[in-house]
């Protein structure tokens, strides 16, 4: 058995998805998990093992898009000694090896057509023959299958077998991409800083909590694990904006203050004018300190006459220790 598992979220959605996987995870029910790459969608499958009662047999993954369509019938079926050339033993599929246990199919959306049939005859006899063999094996397998696409679209462009898809989809669970759940960026940050520094404790800048808490995660949880970690091999005891690969470190300023000033006005717990001079003032600041506290300079990247600069300057930073060079 390996380490502990651990889901790391704090979002509502997420939550609910636990919720109801617990509430499941000891029916025999196949479950679908839908969600971009990276989304943790082999966490949750190993999840659903780890909580049922098959949790002390096999959990077997099976990444079918890895796998060599030619070869695919007899990893997953296994072969009899010499049904093809090089088969000069038997060899058990993984099916036979995840009797009593559950089955993971990764990637299922890659599957080709002729490994669907296959995979649709073993799951509704819950009997697999080997490559070469004569005889039916019975299996006894939990069925928890995963998708990065919508398999309808799939089924629509005559990719996949609608009678397969009802098989594998009874329990469908969608995984939210990280962008639509941001509230568990700090959390994971968290998690992934003191996964890979055990020994020493890093400190994350305003700035770059929230370039990652904007930053929109294509590769999703994976993409933010492996930034994280790379990060934290060269960072010192704080990591800054600047350490962020560019990708996240050159979103304009502008933009990131709006975003953080956003998400005040949503809370409801500031007005207009509260709003609109917490953004000036962090605009002002942001200048001065890319400009080295050179206002001139500071005033030209705001597009803003001196005077003017000087002004608004004046009004929210009263006691700000800047010179001018
Ligand atoms: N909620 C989470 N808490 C902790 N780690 C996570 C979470 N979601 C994903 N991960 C980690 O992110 C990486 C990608 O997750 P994975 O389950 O392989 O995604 P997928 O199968 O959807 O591509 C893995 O290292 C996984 O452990
Ligand atoms: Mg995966």
């Amino acid at each position: 058995m390996r380490g502990p598992l651990s889901i790391i979220t704090c979002n509502e959605k997420m939550k609910a998805i636990i919720d109801s996987i617990k509430q499941m995870a000891d029916s025999n029910s196949s479950v679908m998990l839908i969600g971009e790459t990276g989304t943790g969608k082999e966490i949750f499958a190993e999840y659903i093992h780890r909580i049922s009662n098959r949790s002390q047999n096999s959990f077997i993954r099976i990444g079918l898009s890895a796998m060599p369509s030619d070869l695919m019938a007899s990893e997953l079926f296994g072969h009899e000694q010499g049904s093809f050339t090089s088969a000069s033993r038997l060899k058990k599929g993984l099916f036979e090896v995840a009797h009593h246990g559950s089955i993971f199919l990764d990637d299922i959306d890659d599957v080709p057509l002729d490994i669907q049939a296959k995979l649709l005859r073993v799951l509704e006899s819950r009997e697999i023959m080997r490559v070469g063999g004569t005889k039916a094996i019975e299996v006894d397998i939990r069925l928890i299958s995963a998708s990065k696409v919508d398999l309808k679209e799939l089924i629509r462009r005559n990719m996949f077998r609608e009678d397969l898809f009802y098989r594998i989809n009874v329990v469908p669970i969608e995984i939210p991409p990280l962008r639509e759940r941001r509230d568990d960026i700090p959390l994971l940050t968290e998690h992934f800083l003191k996964l890979f520094s055990p020994d020493r404790h890093i400190d994350l800048s305003p700035e770059a909590l929230v370039a990652l808490i904007n930053y929109s995660w294509p590769g999703n949880v994976r993409e933010l694990r492996n930034i994280i970690q790379r990060v934290s091999l060269f960072c010192g005891k704080r990591i800054d904006l600047q350490d962020l690969p560019p990708e996240l470190s050159k979103i304009s300023p502008i933009v990131q203050i709006v975003d953080a000033c956003k998400m005040c006005f949503l809370d409801g717990k500031y007005d207009f004018n509260q709003i609109v001079s917490c953004v000036e003032s962090n605009l002002i600041k942001n200048a001065l300190k890319k400009s080295g506290g050179n206002q001139s300079e500071a005033a030209k990247t705001l597009g803003l006459s001196l005077s003017t600069f000087r002004d608004k300057m004046r009004k929210h930073l009263f006691s700000a220790a800047c010179k001018e060079k």
